[in-house]
């Protein structure tokens, strides 16, 4: 590859919050017509790093560089005009807008007020076109997939013509196949000389897109590697984490017991329609499937979040009619939500406190501080989060608020938990954390519900997977007989 000078260079950059040292001398360069993938821990420092090279933190110290000339962005518009875009993890579309007015956000040529929608659909339909976006242009986007947005967004960094393109997690919350699709774009705009840096927890798909790989571990960098020169996951997860790592897959330790929860014929209108089925205790039965199958929707079905109707809902044997959410936690049903950014994280609120939410430790309705701490904080260290838990939640990295609500759910004392995407986001090392801490529950005689579209973690941790296909299950398949083969096959049709 190149030794030609690189389009952004970052040396030595320091970053401080208030007591936590986000980044401590990091180094990252991008060439042209290269995708460079940028991993490390959760709070390694990513995020923060990306913001910086996007104008969005002002580094303490270091340079940045850009075509070899040091810079100083004092906000984001300064690097988009050097030919930066960034496509953040939350994605800043208005979804009341259609994905022409999303592109062009922010620079309409607005006459009198009036704005040349002609002339946007010229910019924009192109972009759209190329970037193989095919929802209708004016469907507003809020009802498109995540794929589909994700797609606006990079559209909106290609019309403004970005030589270089950060993304933070951009596969975060997409299935293998919606992946696999914006790789394909990702790949094309790289042939086309952009450079690309991106993050991911997802070490197959970087092996398989990345060009160049630098790692972060508490903030500085440890490895800046070609893709040739890395030997395989365990090399990244060894830079990562410091250390070997189990493969995914917990055995259970013993047989599951007698059926637990059974639902027949549920339906949510125009979503799900008639799903039976049954959960042992002990048992683990993943639900793989695409994105808009219908998997969150079945189980916010079943705990009342969402209108639906069921022939019948038994627990433990006993039947058991749930209308909203609070008669589900009443049921014994505890669900971890896959959106979990609107999920009552109160930022500003400690780690303990949103940690505690649902049942703070006290009596009488008398908050036992201490006790609170002790709890949330041997959980938070379970799944590998440093920070204090007097800390307010909104000072954690994104994977590290994730924890806290997986942590949440997993100090509810339930007997039948749904987990819908638990380790989304999540490094490798909680990863297997929160594997450790499910096959524990299953142990206990818990019935458990593992929606994921992480192929491996299905296949490793389900004692049995059921595939949903546009809102029906299509294939019960047993741990022996499951492969990515057999699941992906059933899951697409
Ligand atoms: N606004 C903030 N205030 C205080 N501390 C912060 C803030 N933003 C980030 N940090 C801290 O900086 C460190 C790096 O966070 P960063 O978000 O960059 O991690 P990351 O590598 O992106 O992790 P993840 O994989 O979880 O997204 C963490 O210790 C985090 O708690
Ligand atoms: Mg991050």
């Amino acid at each position: 590859m190149s030794e030609a000078m690189p389009l952004l260079e970052a040396r030595d950059l320091v970053k401080t919050f208030p007591g936590v040292r986000a980044l401590d001398g990091v180094s990252l360069r991008a060439y042209r017509g290269e995708v460079h993938a940028l991993l490390g821990e959760n709070g390694a420092g990513k995020s923060t790093l990306l913001k910086a090279l996007f104008g969005a933190h002002r580094p303490d110290s270091g340079t940045i560089l850009v075509d070899g000339e040091p810079v100083a962005f004092a906000a984001p518009s300064d690097a988009i005009q050097r030919g930066i875009a960034m496509v953040h993890q939350e994605l800043s579309l208005v979804p009341q807008l259609d994905a022409v007015h999303n592109v062009v956000l922010g620079r309409e040529d607005a006459r009198a007020g009036v704005i040349s929608w002609r002339k946007a659909r010229k910019e924009a339909l192109p972009a759209l076109a190329k970037l193989g976006f095919t929802a209708s242009p004016s469907t507003p986007v809020g009802r498109l997939s995540v794929a589909q947005q994700q797609l606006v967004e990079l559209a909106r960094a290609v019309a403004t013509g970005a030589r270089l393109i950060i993304m933070d997690e951009p596969t975060a919350s997409l299935t293998t196949h919606e992946s696999d699709q914006l790789f394909a774009v990702i790949r094309q705009l790289r042939d086309q000389g952009v450079a690309i840096v991106y993050v991911s927890h997802r070490l197959p798909e970087v092996l398989d897109l990345a060009d160049r790989v630098t790692v972060l571990r508490d903030g500085s960098t440890v490895a800046e590697l070609e893709r040739s020169a890395v030997d395989g996951e365990s090399h990244l997860v060894r830079l990562m984490v410091g250390r070997e790592l189990d493969a995914i897959g917990l055995p259970r330790t013993r047989e599951p017991g007698e059926v637990y929860l059974e639902v027949d014929e549920l339906s949510v209108p125009g979503m799900v329609h008639d799903v039976s089925l049954a959960v042992r205790r002990g048992e683990i039965v993943g639900m793989a499937g695409m994105v808009g199958a219908g998997r969150s929707e079945f189980a916010l079905g079943l705990i009342g979040a969402l209108p639906s109707h069921a022939r019948g809902v038994r627990i433990g044997g006993r039947p058991r009619v749930i209308r909203n959410p609070g008669q589900a936690i009443a049921a014994g049903i505890a669900y971890l939500p896959e959106d979990r950014k609107h999920q009552g994280l109160d930022l500003k609120l400690s780690i303990a406190s949103n940690v505690t939410l649902p049942d703070p430790p006290g009596v009488l309705g008398l908050l036992d501080r201490r006790k609170q701490r002790e709890v949330a904080a041997r959980v938070m260290a379970d799944l590998g989060s440093k920070t204090a838990v007097r800390a307010a939640a909104g000072s954690l990295s994104g994977g590290n608020q994730q924890k806290i609500v997986v942590g949440r759910w997993l100090l509810r004392d339930s007997d039948v938990y749904i987990f819908d995407e638990p380790t989304r986001g999540i490094d490798v090392g909680a990863k297997g954390e929160i594997h450790r801490l499910m096959r524990g529950l299953a142990d206990q005689g818990k019935a458990i519900i593992m929606i994921s579209s992480d192929l491996p973690e299905v296949l490793g941790m389900s004692d049995r997977i059921l595939v949903m296909r546009r809102g029906c299950i299509v294939a019960d398949v047993s741990r022996a007989d499951a492969t990515e083969e057999v699941i992906v096959a059933h899951a697409a049709g």
